[in-house]
C-alpha cells in the first residue's frame, strides 16, 4: 500500500484545485465544533499542522497569532491567497508535520484537522505537536477514526486499502494513538457521519 510523504505531496498537489469544492461545506460544522472546544485567549499563538487550503481560518478568533503550514506548496498557496482576502495576518510555511521547524513549547494551541488520518506516520505527528505545544498547551483534533474499542475487521482493513490510496486512512484510533503521545483526552465528539469523525481536545 502506498501511503508516504512523496505520495502525499504529489496527491495534494492534484487535488489542491478543487479542495474547496469537495471539503469546504462538508465540514463547516466539525470545524466549528471542533475549533469551539477550545479555551481561546487573546494573544495565543497557534499552529494550523497539514492546514491544507486553510479553511479553518474563518473559525479561529482574529486576536491570535496564526501560523499555518501544509507539506504541500499548491495547498500552501491557496492558504496564503485565503489569509489575504481576509485580511489577516497569518505566516504560512510549508512543512513535514513530521519534522516541525519551531522551537520546543512554542504554542498554546496546535489544530490538526484531517491531517492524523492522512500522513503515514501519525505518532510523530503528535509528538512534535507535543514538543512544540506549551505545557498547558492544547491540541485541537479533528478527523476520521476508527472507534476504540472496535478491531479492524477484515472489510475495513480491505476497504483501507481504496481510502489509503486516494485520500485517507480509516483504521487509525484516536484514544491511543492521542494518549501514548503522552496527551490526556478533554474532549471527545462525533462531528460527522455517525461517529466516524470525530472532533477531540486534548492537553499535555
Ligand atoms: C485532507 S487535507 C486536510 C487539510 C486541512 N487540514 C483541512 O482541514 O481542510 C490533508 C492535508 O495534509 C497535508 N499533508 C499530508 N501529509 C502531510 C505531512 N506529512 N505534513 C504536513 N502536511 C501534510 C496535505 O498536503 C493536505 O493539505
Amino acid at each position: 500500500m502506498i501511503n508516504t510523504t512523496a505520495w502525499n505531496r504529489l496527491r495534494y498537489t492534484a487535488y489542491a484545485p478543487l479542495y474547496d469544492l469537495l471539503a469546504a461545506r462538508t465540514f463547516c460544522k466539525p470545524r466549528r465544533t471542533a475549533l469551539g472546544q477550545v479555551d481561546w485567549e487573546l494573544g495565543m499563538r497557534v499552529l494550523l499542522v497539514g492546514a491544507g487550503t486553510g479553511l479553518d481560518l474563518p473559525y479561529l478568533p482574529h486576536e491570535i497569532e496564526t501560523h499555518l503550514t501544509d507539506l504541500t506548496p499548491a495547498m500552501i498557496k491557496r492558504a496564503r491567497e485565503r489569509a489575504e482576502k481576509a485580511q489577516r495576518d497569518v505566516e504560512c510555511r510549508v512543512m513535514d508535520a513530521a519534522a516541525l521547524d519551531y522551537p520546543d513549547e512554542y504554542f498554546d494551541v496546535v489544530v490538526m484537522h484531517l491531517i492524523l488520518a492522512v500522513m503515514p506516520n501519525p505518532q510523530q505527528g503528535l509528538a512534535e505537536a507535543y514538543r512544540v505545544l506549551k505545557g498547558d498547551g492544547q491540541l485541537c483534533v479533528m478527523d476520521k477514526f476508527q472507534p476504540d474499542a472496535q478491531p479492524t475487521g477484515l472489510g475495513r482493513r480491505a476497504l483501507n486499502a481504496f481510502t489509503s490510496f486516494i485520500a485517507t486512512d480509516i483504521t487509525r484510533q484516536a484514544t491511543p494513538l492521542i494518549q501514548n503521545a503522552g496527551f490526556t483526552i478533554r474532549r471527545d465528539e462525533p462531528v460527522l457521519m455517525n461517529g466516524l469523525f470525530r472532533a477531540l481536545l486534548a492537553t499535555k
